[in-house]
């Protein structure tokens, strides 16, 4: 499980396995303990990083993630009508500030439906394989129960192993229809619990992305002044003797 404490550890980590939790010993070297990683909500401020990120999406990805290979116009529609308000949008940065994995988490727009949501994810090929496909669809059931969902639906291509994998894996029924995957998973109510791993997650993703903004601040101020070094010397070299 996922405590708050391993969460907090993970967060403050800045080496290599930042993202990884350690090998577990006597466990053979390619087995990893569920990852952890800050995922935060993400806001409107962030609508370009999100456009960015579905962007770089190949067509397959795209096909695969909307159910049709999208053109560059219609992901600009689609994250230009995003729902802030209504919806939850969840991101995992790299110390780039990339948004390198994402999550939509729609609730249902018919007020008879208003415990159904739908969840849509999206990692970057670079990014994939680690761990925040399923992490991300973690995060999202979380909030869903404390939003009151009790269903949560994710459409899929039945060639999308990851995915499905994704779903069958947190116990979501999956019902195939040819070439299209219906998957449901019934959650249950929000408790204590529930309501307080998604407080401190998120304290510790918006903290954790903090520390990856001043780093960013940090490093830009240290370049300027190294260029200044270097003009200064540059200049001082080239005067006469
Ligand atoms: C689907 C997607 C989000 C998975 O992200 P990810 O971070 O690579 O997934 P994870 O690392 O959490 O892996 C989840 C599971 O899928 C498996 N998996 C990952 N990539 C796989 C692949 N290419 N083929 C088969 N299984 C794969 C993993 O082994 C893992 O299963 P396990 O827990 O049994 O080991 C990512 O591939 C993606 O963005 N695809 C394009 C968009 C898309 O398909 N979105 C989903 C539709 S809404």
């Amino acid at each position: 499980m996922v405590t708050p404490g391993l969460l907090l550890k993970a967060s403050l980590n800045a080496g290599k396995e930042f993202f990884r939790s350690p090998a577990i010993e006597g466990e053979p070297p390619a087995y990893r303990a569920p990852v952890m990683v800050p995922i935060r909500s993400i806001g409107p401020s962030h609508s370009e990083r999100i456009e960015r990120h579905l962007l770089a999406l190949d067509s397959h990805d795209r096909y695969l993630r909307f159910g049709y290979a999208a053109s560059d116009e219609q992901v600009r529609r689609y994250s230009a009508s995003l729902n802030y308000e209504r919806d939850e949008i969840f991101g995992i940065y790299n110390r780039r500030l990339e948004l390198i994995a994402m999550a939509h988490l729609a609730l249902s727009v018919d007020p008879t439906l208003t415990s159904c949501a739908e969840f849509g994810v999206s990692v970057l090929p670079q990014a994939r394989g680690r761990g925040y496909g399923a992490r991300l669809f973690e995060r999202a059931v979380i909030h869903a129960r404390n939003e009151g969902v009790s269903m949560m639906f994710i459409h899929a291509l039945s060639e999308n192993t990851a995915m499905l994998n994704i779903a069958r894996k947190a116990g979501a029924v999956i019902e195939r229809d040819g070439s299209e995957s219906e998957a449901y998973l019934k959650l249950p109510p929000a408790d204590l619990d529930s309501r307080m791993t998604e407080m401190v997650e998120e304290q510790i993703a918006q903290t954790d992305y903090r520390l990856k903004v001043q780093a960013r601040q940090f490093w830009g101020i240290l370049a300027m002044v190294q260029e200044v070094r270097r003009g200064v010397r540059d200049s001082r070299d080239r005067m006469p003797m």
